[in-house]
């Protein structure tokens, strides 16, 4: 391993850096927190290794700066003997372990052996979860559910076909994902990809979006303008939200795909164009036309061959996958060290809905990462929707055939952890003498934080 030694005395920083060179690793020394952060800054070290007591930066501000910096390097401690405070400031400033001095050599081998071990072991997870991904992802689309796998498949098969693609699904299920996937495998990924909501803009504008428009066509249009159609030149044009678009522009866009030319507004001559269309919503398009309202030729056309993604609830056996995804892509993006999910909260994420599918998900996560104290995502830091009220943890909501004793001790609970445990404020809202709910609080055993998953 590549080790700072990190100590103002001369001779023991000596010493130590002999036996570890000994021992195979690649050593280097620093006489003052100032010398060893600059160190750190050209030369990255997987160990540091410092003294606690030295002049202008101490270890425990060292062993901060560096947590700060560099969260991956694993910071050990060299404290005075019986200096126990010390010790457990660093740890709390973020050191991985300490050794009291004077120490044997074998000792400090046998602290680097435990980092060692722990790296070797993180190191296996990544690899492993990256082959876990790689093997359940097309294009950064992540899953392993049977649905999964099968829309994946048909993206493979559909892709290089030069068709054109109808992508239904709820809000947050991946449709602009796909879409991408789709044209960056397709022959021609190399020609743009050009995406249009079509329900964000006024009706007006889309069309000359589209279409393009002329000089004089219309106020404000003060010179020629080329719509996507002709931008696309060859290459893919994703109209987003297909189902919000007005039934005159529906009629215009088909003739559009029919005939494979576009008139500019306010222009008779027709320009050819060569495209792709991959068309969203996450409308049901068949019930739109039952209605009048999607036309039966456009929606034929444009869905040569759908693709439907189902609901994240639909595939609850991706949000494990999908969550550990998320988590390293946030942690890594705020530079934060968190690098797994606490059984229980993991337990909480599988048993939420998610009515805003896979985007949701990712929210919750990069919410969580940023709010987590540790390396671990624990049920706390989980949005009060997932985690369930605390009505819900009691089975408050479920109540059957409970004694009146059970439902006293619930309701009394809960109402504590409503009001963050102000017993003034409890003993006021229940109606009951403040003594009297102290000696239920003793009865009953409660006490703060009883009910885990808090956070309200
Ligand atoms: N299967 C998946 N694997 C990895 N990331 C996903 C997956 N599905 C969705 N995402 C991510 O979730 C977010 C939402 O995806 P996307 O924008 O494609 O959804 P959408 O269906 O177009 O949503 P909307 O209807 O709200 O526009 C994106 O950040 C996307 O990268
Ligand atoms: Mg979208």
């Amino acid at each position: 391993m590549h080790i700072l030694i990190t100590e103002d005395d001369g001779p023991m920083r000596e010493m130590l850096s002999r036996f570890l060179a000994g021992r195979g690793h690649e050593v280097e020394e620093a006489n003052g927190g100032a010398q060893a952060l600059a160190r750190l800054a050209t030369s990255p070290a997987d160990v540091l290794l410092t003294d606690v007591r030295m002049p202008e930066m101490g270890g425990v501000e060292l062993t901060q700066r560096v947590k700060e910096l560099q969260p991956e390097v694993a910071v050990v401690v060299m404290t005075a003997f019986g200096s126990v405070q010390t010790a457990v400031e660093a740890m709390r400033a973020g050191a991985i372990d300490y050794l009291s001095k004077p120490f044997k050599m074998e000792e400090v081998e046998l602290v680097l052996a435990r980092i060692e071990e722990e790296r070797n072991l993180r190191r296996r997870v990544n690899h492993l979860q990256r082959e876990v991904e790689e093997r359940f992802q097309f294009a950064n689309i992540l899953g392993q559910s049977p649905v999964m796998q099968r829309v994946f498949e048909l993206i493979e098969q559909v892709a290089p076909t030069l068709s054109n693609i109808l992508i239904s699904g709820a809000s947050g299920t991946g449709k602009e994902l796909v879409a991408r996937a789709i044209h960056y495998n397709c022959p021609r990924r190399t020609a743009p990809f050009i995406p249009i909501n079509c329900s964000a803009i006024p009706e007006q504008l889309l069309e000359s979006e589209l279409f393009g428009h002329v000089k004089g066509a219309f106020t404000g249009a003060e010179r020629d303008k080329k719509g996507i159609f002709e931008e696309a030149a060859g290459g893919t044009i994703f109209l987003d939200e297909i189902g919000d678009m007005d039934q005159a522009l529906q009629v215009k866009l088909l003739r559009v795909i029919q005939e494979r030319e576009v008139r500019r507004v306010g222009s008779n001559q027709a320009v050819p164009v060569d495209f792709r269309v991959i068309a969203a919503t996450h409308r049901d398009l068949e019930a739109e036309m039952a209605a009048g309202r999607f036309r039966e030729d456009l929606y034929y056309r444009l869905g040569v061959i759908t693709v439907a993604l189902p609901p994240l609830v639909a595939r609850r056996e991706d949000i494990p996958l999908l969550a550990r995804h998320f988590l390293a892509k946030h942690a890594a993006r705020n530079q934060r060290q968190v690098e797994q999910i606490e059984p229980e909260a993991m337990r909480l994420l599988l048993d939420f809905d998610w009515p805003g599918n896979v985007r949701e998900l990712e929210n919750v996560i990069e919410r969580g990462v940023v709010l987590a104290r540790g390396a671990t995502l624990t049920p706390d830091v989980l949005p009060a929707k997932v985690t369930g009220s605390v009505g819900d943890r009691l089975g408050l909501g479920e109540i059957t055939d409970l004694p009146m004793e059970e439902l006293e001790r619930r309701h009394i609970l809960a109402t504590l952890e409503r009001h963050h445990w102000h017993r003034v404020k409890v003993a006021e809202v229940l109606h009951i003498d403040r003594r009297t709910l102290y000696r239920k609080i003793k009865e009953y055993g409660f006490e703060p934080g009883l009910l885990g998953g808090g956070g309200r």
